[in-house]
């Protein structure tokens, strides 16, 4: 049995925040902002909104494009790193629930910013190993939770969305998803960390006032090592599978800054209208900005059945992951 990627949905929350909007809480400027990361505006969630919420909606679209009830599945893994609740339940529980899906699987994934592809290679492991045919994989965020708007080299950057995909079995090998590789390495786990309210530091008054409880990142330095990580992982994931990158359809990589994307598309040879960027109206959604990028093209009517996707992502912990997949919708 193989794995199969059919049907891909998104779901955007309505609130603009432009470079202007933040201009007026930091010290930052709209040159500044589009210069150094080409962000524009990211949609930030409503107070009452959650990422259960958000994770919902998307997976609804992506059952809908897949002719699918939420009874037929079997198993739900969300990858994310703003959980509607801190420790428990997790937010796969929660979109069970809001999907009334039970008695099956549901179970989050915290891998940062490569969670979705570390979704997809559960999804796929779970099929190929008989245990599941029909998953449901989810990136959602509602990082304006969790940054802090104090500070102008983090709270510029991020924004709020969901993205959802199923995975399903199939026995034809044209369809299966080609390669998912993911990795780790936690020697750079305080690059980009909330360092409060977990067992290092529980939850205290000192550590609000710190407001050690928000993201914090070394921005420069995961620069250097994002853009080696994401270049590397692809040359890897290609070479292995013997695949030439003017054979990808669709570039989509993580959208974190449109200077790593050029890096890395340029160093890889691939052509603008192979690349994927959405980061100029989301900003960094982590989890949720790969299937959001996808849902992108999936509406212009870019992604069409049989197109091959390469996914490439890299994050907190750090961790990266890279996937060839066909397109099976
Ligand atoms: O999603 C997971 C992976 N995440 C990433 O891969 C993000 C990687 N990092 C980045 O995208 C970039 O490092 C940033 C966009 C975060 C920062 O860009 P940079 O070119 O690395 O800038 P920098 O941190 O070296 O800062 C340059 C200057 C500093 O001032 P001085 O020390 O040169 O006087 C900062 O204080 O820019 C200043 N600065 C700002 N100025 C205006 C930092 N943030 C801002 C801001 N507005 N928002």
């Amino acid at each position: 049995m193989y794995a199969c990627f059919r049907s891909i949905g998104a779901y955007v929350p309505k609130n603009v925040l432009t470079n202007h909007d933040l201009e007026q809480r930091v010290d930052t400027s709209d040159e500044w902002i589009t210069k150094r990361t080409g962000i524009k505006t990211r949609h930030i969630a409503d107070k009452d909104e959650t990422t259960s919420d958000m994770g919902t909606k998307a997976a609804r679209l992506a059952l809908e494009r897949a002719a699918m009830q939420p009874d037929d599945i079997d198993m739900i893994v969300c990858a994310t790193i703003s959980p509607d609740y801190f420790c428990m339940p997790s937010t796969a529980c929660m979109i069970a629930k809001k999907l009334g899906v039970a008695n099956v699987p549901a179970m989050d994934i915290s891998a940062a910013c490569s969670g979705f592809i570390y979704a997809l290679a559960t999804a796929k492991a779970y099929i190929e190993a008989g245990m599941a045919k029909n998953v449901l994989i989810i990136g959602a965020e509602k990082l304006s939770a969790i940054v802090d708007w104090t500070d102008r080299t983090t709270c510029i950057l991020f924004g709020d969305g969901a993205g959802a995909a199923i995975v399903s079995a199939t026995e034809n090998k044209e369809e299966a998803i080609i390669d998912v590789n993911i990795a780790a390495d936690g020697k750079y786990y305080n690059y980009l960390i909330t360092p409060g309210c977990g067992t290092n530091h529980p939850c205290s008054e000192e550590v609000l006032k710190e407001r050690a409880c928000f993201i914090k990142m070394k921005g420069n330095e995961t620069f250097k090592v994002a853009v080696k990580t994401l270049t590397s992982d692809v040359e890897e994931i290609l070479a292995k599978n013997g695949i030439a990158s003017e054979q990808i359809t669709h570039f989509i990589p993580h959208q974190a800054n449109y200077r790593i994307l050029n890096a890395v598309a340029n160093a890889l040879g691939l052509s603008d209208d192979q690349v994927v960027m959405t980061v100029s109206k989301y900003g960094n959604t982590s989890s949720a900005s790969i299937p959001m990028a996808m849902n992108e093209i999936y509406e212009a009517g870019k992604l069409k059945k049989g197109d091959l996707m390469l996914l490439d992502a890299f994050g907190g912990g750090f961790t990266w992951g890279s996937a060839l997949v066909p397109f099976c919708g």
